[in-house]
């Protein structure tokens, strides 16, 4: 069959994780390695209720295709959520996606030919490494660091790409609780983002599905609401707010680049799922998100905090050895001595019965071999707990074996 696979098929593997999180699905496993939201946090009875009532009082209308830009409802009733963040959007600035993996797909196809440049973070999210390398791009990988990406590198990137003649198109950020190194971008950097993407005529495309799920800190504007030159395309995804399973997201940019990422839309699916997006717009109208939102934040905080504090206790204590402290979002980041392979590490953890993403996974470069991502999100605190206390076990033997200057306790 290969000669009748597209050079694209061909050059796009399996998810690792995906493959990964296979093993980790059996239920004697602590696993910290997906990046689910926490299914006790979907409001489901509110939801089955409207269900019903749309299914029964309205089928022709929800059982029908709909708009390709999405409802008009639903549409409307993000706007005025996203109003009270500072921004102010026409219907028109806004198409509905069949969640934010859809956006992704649709942004590669509408702006990147094979060999264009897009630039991200070092470590980014798979999902988007995955759906630009499909459209062939070339994916530059800035550093991050402890406030964001390093934008002195992306500066001298930018002028090293341009001196090979590439074509560089864009620059995609998570700037809020990234997925998977929980940094935040600060005020500073997203300002002197813009500025780089101005002066550069780049594109930035700002995947935002964690701002809402901030449980500390102070909330920072996001680069949309600071755009003054129609440069930046938001991404904005219900599935960590509200429900993953009813995949929904919105694309969010001036009126021009929809139109172009609506004509990729039409092409992709049509629509999406009319019934969703109705039970999604009614809830938000029915209930506000406010209060859910509340919720989920206190319940994410009590998870992080048990994460950190079971680290604090059971790591063992090495130079080279640190972990991020997120202020929201699901995961965290733990680095780990340079010679230590959390891959190699991988089939040790599965022997104590606990899981975790190797982090080279989310690099594009080949690096990030001694990292991992821990998300915090559908584990129960004493869970937490324990999952921590036997990876940390795993992490000294790990060291003692590759003679990393541990003892085995
Ligand atoms: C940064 C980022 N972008 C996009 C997605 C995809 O989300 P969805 O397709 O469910 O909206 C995720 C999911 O984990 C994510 O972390």
């Amino acid at each position: 069959m290969k000669r009748h696979t597209s050079q694209r098929a061909l050059g796009t593997p399996r998810s690792a994780i995906r493959e990964l999180l296979k093993l980790t699905e059996k239920p004697e496993i602590i696993s910290f390695a997906g990046g689910l939201p926490d299914p006790e946090t979907f409001p489901h009875e509110e939801l089955a209720e409207i269900a019903a009532d749309e299914l029964r009082g309205h089928y022709r209308n929800v059982l029908q295709y709909g708009l390709s830009e999405g409802s008009r409802t639903l549409r409307r009733a993000v706007i005025d959520w996203l109003r009270t963040q500072g921004l102010d959007l026409s219907l028109n600035q806004v198409l509905v996606t069949t969640a934010s993996q859809q956006g992704l797909d649709l942004l590669a196809k509408a702006f990147l030919d094979p060999g264009d440049v897009i630039f991200c973070g070092l470590p980014t999210y798979l999902g988007a490494i995955q759906s630009f390398s499909l459209f062939q791009a070339d994916k530059i990988g800035v550093p991050l660091q402890e406030d964001g990406m390093d934008l002195d590198v992306l500066e001298e990137q930018i002028a090293e790409a341009r001196r090979v003649d590439k074509v560089l198109k864009a620059i995609y950020v998570i700037p809020d609780f990234q997925n998977p190194a929980g940094i935040t971008m600060s005020l500073e950097k997203r300002k002197r983002l813009l500025e780089i993407a101005r002066q550069e005529d780049l594109l930035i495309f700002e995947d935002n599905p964690y701002s809402q799920l901030r449980f500390a800190g102070e909330a920072v504007p996001t680069l949309k609401s600071m755009d003054e030159n129609g440069r930046v395309i938001m991404l904005f995804t219900l599935s960590k707010v509200l429900s993953a399973g009813l995949r929904l997201a919105f694309l969010i940019a001036q009126e021009d680049l929809i139109e172009i990422l609506l004509r990729m839309k039409q092409a992709s699916d049509l629509c999406t799922s009319k019934l969703t997006q109705h039970l999604a717009a009614r809830y938000i109208k029915d209930y506000g998100m406010e209060d859910h939102l509340r919720i989920l934040r206190e319940r994410y905080r009590a998870k992080r905090d048990a994460m950190i504090a079971a680290l604090e206790k059971y790591m063992p204590t090495k130079e080279g050895i640190t972990w991020t402290r997120p202020d929201g979002g699901l995961f965290l980041w733990v680095r780990l001595p340079e010679g230590i392979d959390t891959e190699e590490m991988f089939p040790r953890a599965l022997e104590h019965k606990v899981a975790y993403v190797s982090g080279s996974a989310f690099y594009v470069d080949g690096g990030g071999k001694n990292t991992m991502r821990l998300s915090f999100s559908v584990n129960s605190e004493d869970e937490i707990e324990e999952g921590i206390k036997r990876l940390c076990q795993v992490v000294r033997e790990e060291l003692a074996a590759k003679r990393v200057g541990l003892t085995v306790a």
